[in-house]
């Protein structure tokens, strides 16, 4: 596999993060800390002037002084790895997560290796640390890597995105045993090789985790000329509910999202102008009104920004749609 380490900028202070992970992964209550904040409420409440009224300047001096957050000390970022990041959902899940204050590892096919270099670029840019790191999804020694060059690099691994994904939009009597393979193997053995590899990293670490899996709307309810792909999808939310009820105790949540309609390369074909706008053809082709909702890839990332969080600690076993209420649970 090829390998571009490339990570920059210096160790930071990563406050929120750290400020909210326990040891389990679970929500330390911010209230139970000392934290800079409180320090200075309760000097504050302690004074004997009213916080409107104007003290002596000596009372003030001393206040104001006092009232500084206490120093911080600097813990190591968390860390995510983004598979199929080059592009679409994955890649605007890493900025997501960069802008979040995690370091990201990178990964996609070597033939976006320019694609994955050019977004470790822009996540330094956000003061964030990332690594590229091309590799095949369905190789079990390449995800094994994936997650080896992660923790050597950025320090660990507490986020798992399992985004890598492929589509074919063909009636099943067209579908050849090869390409249902293919399917299956990127969508589902890939995802589940990622969840096992991000999960023995976790347990090893001590500190809990969140793995997220991409699933789809089809993952829910069978769409027509694209029977692969559903049964890829459905695969991945068992894959979710089984293993979030192994890992529970090891304070790693386990959540897949279900995506409708993302604008993403996935979804652009050449016919789009004259067939109704973009992903105009892939929604032909699968029998849906050209007017379901879509939406920008940034939506599906807001979601795993919250999923990938600390205090999402109590929400696990989850496949959540996000698809502009197509349907409902
Ligand atoms: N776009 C949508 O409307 C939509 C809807 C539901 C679910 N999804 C799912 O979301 C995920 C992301 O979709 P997208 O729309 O961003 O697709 P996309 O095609 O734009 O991006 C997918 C990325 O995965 C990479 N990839 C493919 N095979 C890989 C492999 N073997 N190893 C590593 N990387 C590989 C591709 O190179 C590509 O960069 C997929 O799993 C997809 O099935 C998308």
């Amino acid at each position: 596999m090829q390998m571009f380490l490339d990570f920059l900028v210096p160790p930071r202070i990563n406050g929120y993060y750290s400020y909210l992970t326990k040891p389990d992964g679970s929500h330390a209550d911010p209230s139970a800390s000392p934290s800079a904040s409180s320090t200075a409420l309760s000097i504050l409440s302690d004074s004997p002037f009213p916080s409107t009224s104007i003290s002596p300047s000596s009372s003030f001096a001393s206040r104001t002084s006092l009232a500084m957050p206490a120093p911080v000390p600097s813990i190591p970022a968390r860390v995510a790895l983004v598979t199929g990041a080059a592009q679409g959902i994955g890649e605007a899940i890493a900025l997501r997560l960069a802008a979040d204050g995690l370091d990201v590892a990178l990964n996609d096919v070597p033939c976006k290796t320019e694609q994955l270099k050019d977004l470790v670029e822009r996540i330094k840019a956000l003061g964030a640390r990332a690594v590229a790191i091309p590799g095949d999804v369905t190789s079990e020694a390449d995800v094994a890597l994936m997650v080896k060059t992660a923790v050597e690099v950025l320090g660990g691994l507490d986020v798992m995105v399992a985004n890598a994904g492929i589509v074919a939009m063909k009636p099943l009597l067209d579908t050849s045993a090869e390409e249902y393979d293919r399917i299956m193997a990127v969508n589902a053995r890939g995802v589940m090789l990622c969840f096992k590899a991000a999960a023995a990293q976790m347990i090893k670490q001590g500190r809990g985790g969140r793995i997220v899996g991409a699933c789809s709307g089809s993952g829910k309810k069978g769409i027509s000329n694209m029977a692969a792909y559903s049964m890829s999808k459905f695969a991945v939310r068992g894959l979710t509910q089984a293993c979030a009820a192994e890992w529970i105790r090891h304070g790693i949540t386990v959540n897949s999202y279900a995506p409708g309609c993302i604008l993403t390369p996935m979804l652009m074909h050449p016919d789009d102008a004259k067939n109704g706008g973009p992903a105009s053809t892939a929604k032909l082709a699968t029998g849906m009104p050209l007017d379901i909702p879509d939406a920008e890839p940034s939506v599906v990332a807001g979601l795993v920004s919250y999923i990938a969080r600390p205090e999402a600690h109590f929400i696990t076993g989850q496949t959540i749609n996000i698809d502009g209420g197509l349907h409902f649970d």
